[in-house]
């Protein structure tokens, strides 16, 4: 089987539905933040502080190309992995990609009760992150819809949902080629 991309802006749920889809498959987890992390043993939210963004989407670009290797696996992508480089173009020619779509409402109120630190929306006031979530989502959601797929995750208000959305990526996998 094809490798299984997740993508999609900050706190949508690509991680939880991540791990929830690679346990229902049976196959390897993998997310990237977590994968720079432990490969340079520091935070994403520490390189972005010390080395700045810049420094960060090439070491993101340089791991992806690393983790697209394993075969088999389920990837959730950082918020911004697919707006930089050619790494959208890249993650369609190797992998099933979808995207999970949510509306701002639904980013804000995920956002609100996350707990993760988030180096891009640090310091902002609700005011300040309402604005910046609506207009950061309308410059990326170009690159997210080169996705092969596009499942809603609005529905992902509670951990029983979590279900609901990897039943539709699963139908979707398998409408587009045979699962093993
Ligand atoms: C980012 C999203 C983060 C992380 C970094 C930058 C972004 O990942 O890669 O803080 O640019 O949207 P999550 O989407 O998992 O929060």
């Amino acid at each position: 089987m094809q490798s299984i991309t997740l993508i999609g802006y900050m706190c949508v749920g690509k991680t939880t539905v991540g791990k929830a889809l690679a346990k229902e498959l049976g196959i390897t987890f993998y997310d990237l933040d977590w994968y720079i992390e432990e490969r340079f043993h520091t935070k994403v939210a520490r390189i972005f502080a010390e080395e700045g963004e810049e420094r960060f989407r090439d070491l993101e670009r340089r791991m992806l190309h690393e983790v697209a290797e394993f075969e088999n696996i389920v990837l959730s992508c950082g918020g911004g992995t697919p707006c930089h480089f050619d790494n959208m173009a890249y993650l369609n020619s190797v992998s099933q990609t979808f995207y999970l779509e949510a509306t701002p409402e639904t980013i804000l109120q995920h956002l609100s009760m996350s707990r993760g630190e988030r180096p891009l929306l640090k310091g902002k006031s609700p005011e300040e992150l309402r604005t910046f979530v609506k207009q950061q989502l309308e410059e990326r959601r170009p690159f997210y819809q080169q996705a092969q797929h596009h499942v809603c995750v609005d529905v992902l208000d509670s951990f029983d949902k979590i279900g609901f959305v990897t039943n539709n990526i699963k139908e979707l996998l398998q409408g587009h080629s045979p699962m093993r």
